[in-house]
């Protein structure tokens, strides 16, 4: 299988002095079927049979979550940053690695994959988890596309998030 890692950019100081941001741009451009084929690898087969939806978290969730959605004949849940979304919305305050905002989504039911593309403090996806919760959802699976391995053993509720670049 490709190494999917290599077509990822190092980007030092970006957007903030101190952090090195792991740049998927180029990794979606030149592989962008085959990182979707390796994050379906996430579940298997019968847990993809359960999950209604996948919920993305904007905004690079969104490229990734979509497309896991369109792939395997599931709805797509947008899980968005404060003020975009039209009432009425559940929010969630969060802290991510170089700052910290409100999330929201509307309400609903049914079974979750939540996706996102990367894994750095943690703080955004449990928020969403939350979130998810919040509204009215179960989240059946947590998955990112990279693990920046900046907290030991990220678990929501006991369940890890599943990884498929770890640095
Ligand atoms: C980035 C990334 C994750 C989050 C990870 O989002 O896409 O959502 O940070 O960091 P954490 O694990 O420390 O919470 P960002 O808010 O930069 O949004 P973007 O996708 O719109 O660029
Ligand atoms: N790269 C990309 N996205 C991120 C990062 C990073 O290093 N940290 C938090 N979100």
């Amino acid at each position: 299988m490709t190494d999917l890692k290599q077509f990822i950019r190092d980007v030092a100081d970006f957007p903030q002095p101190g952090i090195v941001f792991r740049d998927i741009a180029p990794l979606l451009r030149s592989h962008f079927e085959p990182t979707i084929d390796a994050m379906s690898g996430l579940l298997t087969a019968g847990e993809w049979g359960r999950i209604d939806a996948v919920a993305g978290i904007e905004s690079r969730g969104f490229m990734l979550g979509a497309a896991l959605a369109l792939k395997h004949g599931k709805g797509f849940v947008p899980i968005r940053k404060k003020g975009k979304l039209p009432p009425p919305v559940v929010s969630i305050p969060y802290q991510l690695e170089y700052g910290e905002g409100v999330l929201e989504m509307q309400q609903g039911s049914g079974r979750l994959l939540l996706i996102d593309d990367v894994l750095a403090t943690g703080g955004t996806l449990a928020a969403a988890a939350d979130l998810c919760l919040a509204a009215g959802y179960q989240v059946d699976a947590l998955g990112v596309l990279i693990d920046l391995n900046l907290i030991k053993d990220f678990r929501w509720e006991s369940q890890p998030a599943r990884t498929v670049i770890r640095y």
